[in-house]
């Protein structure tokens, strides 16, 4: 699969609906909300009341990826709030399986996430019981930081271990993708690619967007 998940987080809040228009009329597939909480990453990004104009103005499905301490009190809540998948840090909790059954019993798609410096052998356990995994290809907390290389074995890792039990789950790689990388991550097994910087910076975000899926 090759998808695109633009991040909001690099959207001109001033002109919300404008972006989310654009969002609309492009080939993105689906939102990335990047959800912070000034504790799991040392950045503070929106919460709860963001959800409401992401779901009333998009019409895109929404990706939530939590960057927060204690998923487990607030994923229902973002399930109510219209997410289509939350996303949750593999080291943010001590065990994700009771938290990825809140997410299902909503009916709602989950993704189990690590940063950079969590040894992604730690996910082969999940890979039956998530929808998608995401592997940050930055450490999480803010946009428009540098891809690191390192990521793409681990994708060919992760890739090789999902095809070799016959599974249907999504891999999906986020931070410092571009319209330089896309393709090489998408020929290295990624299925979707969050990109904020890439697509809200450029002079035609529309036309990056494509420009990243094919
Ligand atoms: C980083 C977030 C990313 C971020 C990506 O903590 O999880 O989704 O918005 O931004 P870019 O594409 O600019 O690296
Ligand atoms: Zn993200």
């Amino acid at each position: 699969m090759k998808l695109i998940a633009p991040s909001v987080l690099s959207a001109d809040f001033g002109h919300l609906a404008d972006d989310l228009e654009m969002i609309n009329r492009s080939d993105a597939d689906w939102l990335h909300v990047d959800v912070m909480d000034g504790t799991f990453v040392p950045n503070i990004s929106f919460g709860f009341p963001l959800m409401k104009p992401f779901k009333q103005y998009c019409t895109k499905p929404l990706d939530v990826h939590l960057m927060i301490v204690h998923p487990e009190k607030y994923v229902e809540r973002f399930c109510d709030a219209g997410a289509w998948s939350v996303g949750f840090h593999l080291e943010a909790v001590e065990d994700p399986l009771p938290i990825l059954d809140l997410i299902k019993a909503k009916g709602v798609r989950t993704c189990l996430t690590i940063n950079p410096d969590i040894d992604v052998k730690r996910l082969v356990p999940y890979l039956d019981k998530v929808d998608m995994i995401l592997l940050m290809s930055v450490f999480a907390g803010f946009g428009g930081q540098k891809f690191i290389p390192e990521t793409m074995d681990k994708i060919r890792f992760i890739k090789a271990e999902i095809e070799r039990r016959g599974l249907p789950t999504l891999i999906e790689i986020d931070g410092g993708v571009n319209t330089d990388n896309a393709a090489e991550l998408f020929a290295a097994g990624a299925d979707v690619l969050v990109a904020g910087s890439a697509v809200f910076g450029a002079k035609d975000p529309e036309e990056a967007i494509r420009k990243m899926k094919s």
